[in-house]
C-alpha cells in the first residue's frame, strides 16, 4: 500500500496510544467535577502482546516513526517497560510518553532501559494549594521530582501546563522561571473544549495573546519559525532560553497534523475533535485494516472544533 495521504498531504506518522482510561489524578480541565468522568472507563484494557500486535499491523500499512504512550495515566499501566521492549522489536525507535509525572520518579528508570526516550509531564502549578485547586490531589513534590529524574538520566523532557483563567494563571512566570532554571523546555496550553468542557471552556479561557502578554511583560520575546507537524510554536527569550505555546483554540496547527490516536479499548481515531470512534480489533485483515484508516484519514479537520469525547478516552 502506498503512503495514506489525504488531498492536503496529512498522513500518519504519529500513533498516539492510549493505554488505558483510568487516572491518579482528577484535573478539572479534563474530569467533571464529582470526579466522575464523561466518559465512563471500560473495564477493557488491552494486554501488553495485544497492543504489540495491533501496533505492528498499523505499522506494516503506515510505516510509523513515533509512538506516543499516553492515557488516562499510561504510568498506571502494568506492564510498560515490555510493552516499550516490545514496540522498540518492531523497528518504532521513537517512543514517548505524556504522563501526569505522579509515579514518575521510581519508574523512569526502567522505563528508558526499556527504550523510552522522551517524556511530557503535565505540571499546572508549582504551589500545592493551585496544583491541588487543577488536579484535586496532592502531589506537586512527587512530579517535581519525577521530572527532575527524568532529565537526570538524559531523557527529553518536558513540561506541559494547562493554562485556566483565575485558576493557575498566576503560575505562569514562576513555572517558566522553574523550567529556565532547570533547562527544560515548557510549553502552556489553552484550554480546549474536550469532554465535560465541549461547548463550554469560554469563562476559563485564557488565550495565546494573553499568555505573550503576561510573559513578555517580563522577558524580551521572539517568535520562533514553526516547525511542520510540531504541536506548539516556540519562543526565544533575551537571555537564551525559549517556551511554547499549544494554541488549539486560537492557532489551530491541524493542516500540518500527523497523528493518529488508539485508545484504551482498541478504537482508532484519525483527530482530536473526532467524536466517531473507529473499531479494529475484531478486524483481522490488511484490507478491513486500510479502509479502517482512510475512514480515519477522512475524520481530519482543518479548525479544531472539540469533541464530546473527553481527553481521558481518547489520549491527550
Ligand atoms: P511533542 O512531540 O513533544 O511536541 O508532543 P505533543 O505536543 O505532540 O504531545 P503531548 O502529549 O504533550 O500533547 C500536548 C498537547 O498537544 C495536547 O494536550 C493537545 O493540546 C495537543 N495535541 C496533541 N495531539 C494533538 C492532535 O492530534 N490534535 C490537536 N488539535 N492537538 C493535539
Ligand atoms: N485542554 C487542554 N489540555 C488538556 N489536557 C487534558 N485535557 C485538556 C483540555 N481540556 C492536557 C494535559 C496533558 C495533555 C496531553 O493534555 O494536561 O498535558
Ligand atoms: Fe489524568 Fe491527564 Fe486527565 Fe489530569 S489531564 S486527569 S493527569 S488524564
Amino acid at each position: 500500500m502506498q503512503t495514506l495521504t489525504d488531498p492536503i498531504g496529512r498522513s500518519f506518522k504519529v500513533l498516539r496510544v492510549s493505554l488505558l482510561d483510568r487516572c491518579n489524578f482528577a484535573c478539572t480541565y479534563c474530569v467533571c467535577e464529582d470526579g466522575i468522568t464523561s466518559a465512563i472507563p471500560k473495564p477493557v484494557v488491552l494486554s501488553s502482546d495485544e497492543l504489540i500486535d495491533l501496533i505492528g499491523r498499523l505499522h506494516d500499512v503506515l510505516h510509523l516513526q513515533t509512538i506516543r504512550l499516553t492515557g488516562g495515566e499510561p504510568l498506571l499501566y502494568p506492564d510498560l517497560p515490555k510493552l516499550i521492549t516490545g514496540i522498540r522489536q518492531l523497528g518504532i525507535h521513537d517512543i514517548k510518553m505524556t504522563t501526569n509525572g505522579f509515579l514518575l520518579a521510581k519508574k523512569v528508570t526502567s522505563l528508558q532501559e526499556a527504550g523510552l526516550r522522551s517524556i511530557n509531564v503535565s505540571l499546572d502549578a508549582l504551589s500545592e494549594t493551585s496544583f491541588f485547586r487543577v488536579t484535586k490531589r496532592a502531589g506537586v513534590k512527587q512530579v517535581i521530582e519525577g521530572i527532575i529524574a527524568a532529565k537526570k538520566i538524559g531523557l527529553e523532557v518536558k513540561i506541559n501546563t494547562v493554562i485556566m483563567a483565575g485558576e493557575n494563571d498566576k503560575e505562569i512566570l514562576p513555572l517558566l522561571d522553574f523550567a529556565f532554571r532547570h533547562g527544560i523546555k515548557i510549553r502552556f496550553l489553552e484550554l480546549m473544549a474536550m469532554g465535560h468542557l465541549f461547548g463550554d471552556t469560554d469563562s476559563k479561557f485564557f488565550s495565546r495573546q494573553a499568555m505573550l502578554e503576561r510573559i513578555s511583560s517580563v522577558y524580551a520575546i521572539d517568535e520562533q519559525a514553526k516547525k511542520y507537524g510540531d504541536t506548539a510554536t516556540y519562543w526565544n527569550t533575551a537571555c537564551d532560553h525559549s517556551f511554547g505555546i499549544i494554541a488549539n483554540e486560537s492557532h489551530p496547527f491541524c493542516a500540518d497534523c500527523n497523528r493518529l490516536r488508539l485508545d484504551a479499548q482498541g478504537n482508532i481515531y484519525g483527530c482530536l475533535s473526532s467524536n466517531t470512534p473507529i473499531p479494529l480489533r475484531e478486524i483481522s485483515s490488511q484490507k478491513g485494516l486500510e479502509t479502517s484508516l482512510y475512514a480515519a484519514l477522512g475524520q481530519k479537520q482543518m479548525q479544531f472544533s472539540g469533541s464530546e469525547i473527553s481527553m481521558l478516552t481518547i489520549g491527550g
